[in-house]
């Protein structure tokens, strides 16, 4: 399956939807394009004991990865917001886990998307292991 930028956005866009944020009122959706061609979507998932949210991000990572896909190329996120918001640096390096060699699409509510690599917004990240890949 060939999944472009805007499907991703869209997959993102789709999963901001689902959205259980009612403490903060932030909706967040993210899609991570697998390399094994699969999108895996993420919402925020508030509760009631606040340190217990998790981010969109994560979310679709730890679906990823439940599902035996450790590889990832492109990862989208959306908010409702003007202007795109950037992953929390929690989900930064969570993503970073699988490689920096990885494209963010931002969408806010408007058309524009912006485009960052992983490795520019996490540079130096904290790892524990030699992967081969240069983070
Ligand atoms: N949030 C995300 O889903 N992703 C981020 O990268 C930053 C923040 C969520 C967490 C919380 O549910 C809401 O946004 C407000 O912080």
């Amino acid at each position: 399956m060939d999944v472009n930028r805007d499907a991703l956005v869209a997959a993102a866009r789709a999963a901001m939807l689902r959205s259980h944020s009612p403490y903060s009122g932030f909706s967040v959706g993210a899609a991570l394009l697998g390399e094994d061609g699969r999108v895996y979507t993420g919402t925020n998932v508030e509760n009631a004991s606040f340190g217990l949210s998790i981010c969109a991000e994560r979310t679709a990572v730890f679906k990823a990865v439940s599902e035996g896909c450790t590889a990832f190329t492109a990862c989208a996120v959306a908010t409702g917001t003007a202007e795109p918001t950037p992953p929390c640096g929690a989900c930064r390096q969570v993503l970073v886990e699988f490689g920096s060699d990885l494209k963010i699409y931002l969408a806010g509510r408007e058309d524009a998307v912006e485009e960052h690599d992983l490795r520019d917004l996490l540079p130096r990240p904290f790892v524990t292991f030699d992967r081969g890949d240069e983070r």
